[in-house]
């Protein structure tokens, strides 16, 4: 356990070098299971559920190695296991990824069904009905999913258009790219990190149209070769510091980030009154003025990222006005809310919509985080805030945003980690 001391009130200011995708980078790790041989992948964020998926990988044969500090080598070439370990898939639903790749590569996948979320209720049953239509014979027993088939056969998938599923458009395109015959998915997602493996499968040796549409026609192959591959940088991180400079009233540019897939949030932060400068790969927001009230729905790309929502929480709630913010896609994603009601914002939440009305100012406080955007909103909170903010169970902020501590105090964030000893409760040790 650990928590994040902030002393906010300070101007964020200087230039952030944005992480690979871990999103995007978590399919790409279970695609590289269909691959008889090397996948060399670029730009691999060193995060908490990177190491996780690594493990998975490992436990199922597959040899993964960092040959430089972002660049991983898999070779799949002999994977031995077609069981995902349940303590693996507990602590990361993206782990459920390697069932399509398992059930494709190995005509077998013994995955435990990942539990329930605190953003809301996430099911897999899209993947597994995915699953099924494609041939195979799937039943659940005792948590864990069962799905075999001699050989997947192509089929017509039309997903639920309401949510475009990112995972099950993953898993249903990695199973059937080795299914014979042709598979076509409709509504299928096209948020940019399934669209990196798209484009990484393609390069493997697949055969895919539709790519970057809502439409996958995919022509199943008997293998896939190895290749080198480069992820995308994290628009979700990039959108984080860009955040924190508005908040904060500060200078924040990002870097190594591709401004085309940010275009709806740098569209929010235009609206709330602010700078915004974008170039080939940067893009500038300065925060010189007190942002104005906004409207928000969250939606499948390219429309505004639910994950996103919480730090534009904080942002609206230092607006001038009151903003409305709808959360479309989990029905539970404003547990940030009651943290940042104790900081002194002013935030009504009525089913799926909050009613923010803006504060000049917001207070430091000890607040809990419950998940990695809920902590990454609390951490923009204590570094607007007055005073000091203790975020505790910052380990989510670990599984998805690469030294996040670092990266804040090079731009002015006074930032410290206070590592909580094991069992101990009133002791703290404090680490930099
Ligand atoms: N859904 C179903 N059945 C399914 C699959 C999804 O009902 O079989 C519903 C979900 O309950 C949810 C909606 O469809 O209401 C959208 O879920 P989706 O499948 O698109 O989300 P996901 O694949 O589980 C990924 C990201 C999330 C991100 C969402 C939405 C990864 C590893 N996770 O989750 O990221 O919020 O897409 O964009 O890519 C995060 O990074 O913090 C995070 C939660």
């Amino acid at each position: 356990m650990s928590s994040i001391r902030i002393v906010g009130g300070k101007p964020l200011d200087g230039e952030v070098r944005v992480s690979g995708s871990k999103n995007a980078t978590l399919p790409l790790l279970a695609a590289a299971l269909l691959v008889d041989g090397e996948s060399y992948i670029e730009n691999v964020p060193r995060i908490d559920d990177i190491h996780v998926m690594i493990r998975m990988l490992d436990s199922l044969g597959a040899d993964c190695e960092f040959i430089d500090s972002s660049t991983l080598r898999i070779d799949a070439s002999n994977i031995s296991s077609v069981r995902a370990p349940y303590d693996l898939v507990r602590k990361m639903r993206g782990s459920f990824y390697v069932a399509g790749a398992l059930l494709a590569r190995s005509g077998e996948a013994e995955v435990p069904l990942p539990g329930g979320c605190v953003i809301g209720s996430r099911p897999v049953d899209f993947h597994i009905n995915g699953f099924k239509q494609l041939g195979a014979v799937v039943r659940e027993e005792h948590g864990v999913m069962y799905a075999r088939a001699d050989q997947l056969t192509g089929a017509h998938i039309i997903m639920d258009s309401r949510y475009c599923s990112v995972g099950a458009t993953v898993n249903i395109m990695l199973a059937a790219t080795l299914a014979e015959g042709t598979t076509i998915i409709e509504n299928a997602s096209r948020e940019p990190e399934v669209v990196c493996c798209e484009q990484f499968l393609c390069d493997a040796g697949a055969r895919i149209e539709g790519v970057d549409t809502n439409v996958l026609t995919i022509h199943g192959v008997d293998s896939l070769h190895g290749c080198r591959f480069r992820s995308i940088p994290d628009r979700l991180e990039a959108g984080t510091f860009l955040m924190a400079g508005a908040v904060t009233g500060g200078d924040v540019i990002t870097t190594s980030v591709q401004p085309r897939h940010m275009t709806t949030v740098l569209d929010v932060l235009w609206k709330a009154g602010l700078q915004v400068e974008i170039g080939p790969d940067w893009v500038r927001v300065v925060g010189d003025r007190r942002p104005m009230a906004f409207e928000i729905n969250t939606a499948p790309y390219p429309g505004f990222p639910t994950d996103l929502q919480p730090n534009a929480t904080v942002l609206a709630a230092l607006a001038v006005g009151t903003s409305i913010i709808e959360e479309t896609i989990f029905d539970a994603r404003f547990t940030h809310v009651d943290e940042l009601m104790r900081m002194g914002a002013n935030i009504q939440v009525k089913d799926s919509v909050a009613i923010i009305r803006g504060v000049r100012k917001l207070s430091g406080a000890p607040v809990e985080a419950t998940d990695i955007r809920a902590g990454s909103a609390l951490v923009l909170a204590g570094l607007a805030a007055q005073g000091a903010t203790e975020v505790s169970a910052a380990e989510f902020l670990d599984r998805g945003y690469e030294d996040v501590e670092a990266k804040f105090r090079n731009i002015g964030g006074d930032m410290t980690r206070i590592a909580m000893p094991e069992g101990g409760s009133a002791e703290y040790a404090e680490t930099r």
